[in-house]
């Protein structure tokens, strides 16, 4: 039995081309995408990585894949591409399905989460092989959180409708590791209508099975907005000294 990793890298900000889709703009003159690759392929326990490319981006990934090859830490780690879907859910499902038998625990990792560190890959892989079917890194949030009422034209003042304890919240990160069979039936039953999940916990925690948190890592941050780029690059600078 081994641990494979998927990564969903499928989104449209994705798609190969001018105007430096998210996932293949360089960071520290890499692409972010090699980085998340990387990060996971570099856990001793990840054997397999199977990267879900946008459906007309396949060749392209394949062909950057191949011009950065893994590094030696990353041992013998295979590295699969398969074609995505229009959601992030279908995306992962296409990229469960292709897993090959004997692979019994599943890391799912956004490539917009380039510089997660190894060991806290290890603790989420080792958390879900110690037993508990789904296992999710988090960290407390230091910003107040305000729940909104729905349907509020744009532009509009938003009206708060709850004021959730913060001590009890957490926000969740990737990789989140699970039991390959309870992800396979979470998405099995997943609603395919709407815009599919955001968060592959949140479909196991529709089956009623138990999702636990482990801690995550300031380092596992998603980038998302321009600032994150400065903090990405900042982050890259001081690993090299
Ligand atoms: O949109 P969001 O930031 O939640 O996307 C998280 C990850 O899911 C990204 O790495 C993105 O490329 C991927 N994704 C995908 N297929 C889609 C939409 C998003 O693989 N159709």
């Amino acid at each position: 039995p081994r641990t494979a990793a998927v990564i969903p890298a499928a989104g449209r900000g994705v798609r190969l081309g001018r105007g430096a889709p998210k996932a293949l703009r360089p960071l520290g003159g890499t692409p972010m995408l090699v980085h998340a690759v990387r990060a996971v392929a570099r856990a001793r326990t990840v054997s397999l990585v199977v990267v879900v490319a946008p459906p007309d981006g396949a060749a392209a990934v394949r062909t950057l894949l191949d011009e950065h090859p893994l590094p030696q830490a990353a041992g013998d780690t295979d590295v699969m591409v398969v074609t995505g879907g229009g959601t992030r859910q279908e995306s992962v499902a296409r990229g469960l399905a292709a897993l090959p038998g004997d692979v019994d625990t599943v890391l799912v990792h956004d490539a917009a989460r380039p510089l997660v560190p190894v060991e806290t890959v290890e603790a989420v892989a080792a958390a879900v092989r110690a037993g508990a079917p789904a296992v999710v890194p988090a960290l407390p949030v230091s910003d107040t959180v305000k729940q909104i009422g729905p349907g509020t034209p744009a532009g509009e003042p938003e009206p708060v409708v709850a004021t959730p304890e913060r001590s009890l919240l957490r926000a969740v990160q990737t990789p989140q590791g699970f039991d390959r069979t309870v992800l396979a039936k979470a998405h099995a039953d997943a609603p395919r209508e709407g815009e599919g999940a955001t968060d592959d916990a949140g479909l196991v925690e529709r089956l009623g099975v138990p999702v636990v948190l482990v801690p995550g890592h300031e380092e596992a941050f998603k980038v998302t907005r321009p600032l994150d780029l400065v903090l990405a690059e900042a982050v890259l600078a001081r690993r090299r000294v």
